[in-house]
């Protein structure tokens, strides 16, 4: 084990630095559905690390796919000068992309891919003459990355607040959370459809002439878990469509058969114009962001280019030659195993597992879909969010680990999971619940 002095330099992301290495958690190794601690304990995960390691840890395939990569060609611009894995997998994703949906841009994170997102948009108002069309309509506790795009369309508080006053011309739709009408609802919610209707006055004080896109995760995760009410997303695209404007999902979380199809555009049935992805894109085995335009998007861009160069944007590492490996070994994984099919296979059996912790002590919600889970505990009076860390890390110590947001309880396993592993993450969560006071 490290000594505590060194763990000064890595300033953690997303952690309370000074509790975490006062009581460090550490995993050294990982395999199929595990985690490893340095003592050789295993932990399963119930978050594919962080929603992407969703073909299992340490896969063969895709390893051995990064070894010969970076061996072969270590690193080349995509700047005006081409390598043939970057277009191999932009052709490979664009097989199971939503029709039409297969113009890619790569990236290298979930943020960069929301940004990304939202400059495109930008890019084709103003290359078909509607440069007026400037606004970015985001959403109450929407999540989008830690970038200043992704920020201001973002709608989570405490990410915004320390950072000034965002990019200019965004607004909000109302999140779509309704615990007093559909706590405990199996999969989609049945009330809230006309939260898609606040895009209708929003297009009211603004004007559709003034608007670019909406973006919007079609399953929010990182703020808890939010499933959108029942036909909700077919709402807000028929108004997209009626006020054109354009729909933007951020599918970091959902891409790669978190819902039990490719992607939530399939599994709703509903399509947007753009789709961003990131996370299980390379089952997180080397970072990579990808944004995926429809047809009409990038021959309206390309066609009407005043400058040689159509877009001004784009990455050292965008479409790096071991993420592209990666992402080829990964997306041959999902396919012959077919693990998305799994996914929708294990849907109903995981959803009766989170369900059967409705009895839990201070649950108050539980949400679900595809193999997505959301369990929202009552705050403890005068401490929030202290009942939800306590339980992680009872988890943790059990040889669970799950992810907590606040006082919501997050699950996302790896596609690979085993029903009697489903069995005892239910078991050592309700076993947490009755520890914690
Ligand atoms: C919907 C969504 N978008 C964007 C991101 C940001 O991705 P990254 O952390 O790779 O930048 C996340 C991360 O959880 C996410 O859930």
């Amino acid at each position: 084990m490290p000594t505590p002095n060194s763990l000064d330099a890595f300033w953690m992301p997303f952690t309370p630095n000074r509790a975490f290495k006062a009581d460090p958690r550490m995993v050294v190794r990982a395999e199929g559905m595990h985690y490893y601690a340095p003592d050789g304990r295993a932990i399963l995960d119930a978050t594919a690390g962080l929603w992407c390691v969703a073909a299992g840890h340490c896969r063969t395939r895709i390893v051995e796919a990064i070894r010969a990569a970076a061996g072969e060609l270590d690193y080349a611009t995509n700047f005006n000068l081409g390598s043939p894995s970057a277009f191999e997998f932009a052709n490979r994703l664009g097989e199971i992309l939503p029709d039409q949906l297969d113009r890619i841009f790569f990236t290298n994170s979930g943020s960069e891919s929301a940004d990304t997102a939202l400059k495109i948009a930008l890019a084709y108002q103003k290359a078909r003459g509607k440069p007026g069309k400037y606004r970015l309509i985001g959403r109450e506790r929407g999540y989008h990355g830690t970038n200043f795009g992704g920020i201001s369309v973002g709608g989570i508080v405490r990410n915004r607040m320390t950072y000034g006053p965002m990019v200019a011309g965004v607004d909000h739709l109302p999140h779509t959370l309704d615990i007093a009408r559909n706590a405990f609802s199996r999969g989609e919610p049945p009330h809230g459809v006309e939260f898609g209707d606040a895009l209708e006055r929003l297009v009211q004080l603004h004007d559709a002439s003034t608007i670019a896109a909406v973006i919007v995760e079609p399953v929010a995760g990182s703020t808890g878990v939010i499933v959108p009410p029942k036909g909700y997303l077919k709402r807000l695209r028929e108004l997209c469509t009626k006020h054109d404007i354009l729909l933007i999902y951020d599918e970091v979380i959902t891409g790669f058969g978190r819902l039990g199809a490719p992607f939530a555009a399939d599994y709703f049935g509903v399509k947007p114009d753009i789709l961003t992805m990131a996370k299980a894109i390379t089952n997180a085995a080397v970072p990579m962001g990808a944004v995926a335009c429809s047809r009409e998007i990038y021959e309206t861009i390309l066609a009407n280019s005043e400058t040689p160069i159509e877009l001004f944007h784009g990455y050292t590492t965008s479409g790096h030659p071991l993420a592209c490996a990666a992402g080829l070994a990964t997306l041959d994984v999902y396919r012959d195993e077919r693990l998305f099919e799994r996914a929708a296979e294990l849907a109903p059996y995981w959803e009766d597992a989170m369900h059967s912790l409705r009895d839990a002590p201070h649950v108050i919600d539980i949400r679900n879909l595809g193999l997505i889970g959301g369990i929202e505990l009552e705050p403890r009076a005068g401490a929030p969010m202290q009942r939800g860390l306590e339980v992680f890390r009872a988890c943790f110590d059990a040889g669970v680990l799950i992810r907590v947001t606040g006082d919501i309880l997050a699950f996302s396993p790896p596609l690979i999971i085993e029903k009697a592993q489903i069995d005892l993450i239910a078991e050592t969560v309700r076993t947490a619940l009755k520890q914690v006071a």
